[in-house]
């Protein structure tokens, strides 16, 4: 099985969202940030499979932009600066394949029921810290927003 293969060619292993990942490149140089020193990027391979096809609805404070590599076409549930539900498709027919999402933000993705695997990397900066890192607890959701969200929780 590809996603299988995956795993092994690049060495991923368990992420606590869900998915593999491994690290693929850490600046060498420092960014201040209010959270403390950080590296200028970071990137990750990320990859998404149907065994767990929703991950964690999260935030980091950091801007992340995700580059579609290989596989079916991924959803990002997103809500905007105005607590709007925004869900983006990213996969071959997305342009430049890439998706933005600000710092801040709260996200999760999805695979579409009859998906198999997503592969993507992410560039995060500046670079990624759990510090900066917040899994989303009912709390934090617009009460408008739950219902919607709830199987993004965990
Ligand atoms: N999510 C996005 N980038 C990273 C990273 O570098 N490490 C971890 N653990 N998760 C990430």
């Amino acid at each position: 099985m590809r996603a299988q293969e995956l795993v092994e060619s690049l060495g991923l292993e368990p992420h606590p969202e869900g998915g593999f990942f491994r690290r693929i490149y850490t600046s060498p140089h420092a960014h201040h940030t209010p959270g403390g020193e950080r590296p200028t990027a970071t990137s990750i391979h990320y990859l998404m499979t149907d065994a767990r096809p929703c991950g964690r609805l999260h935030r980091n404070r950091s801007d992340i932009l995700h580059f579609f590599l290989e596989g079916d076409p991924v959803e990002y549930h997103v809500l905007d600066a105005e607590g709007r539900h925004r869900v983006h498709l990213l996969g071959p027919d997305t342009p430049g394949r890439l998706l933005t999402v600000p710092g801040g933000r709260w996200k999760a993705s999805r695979l579409p029921p009859g998906s198999r695997y997503t592969l993507v990397a992410e560039v995060v900066t500046p670079g990624f810290d759990f510090a900066d890192h917040e899994f989303a607890t009912e709390h934090d959701l617009p009460p408008a927003r739950l219902g919607l969200f709830r199987r993004f929780l965990g």
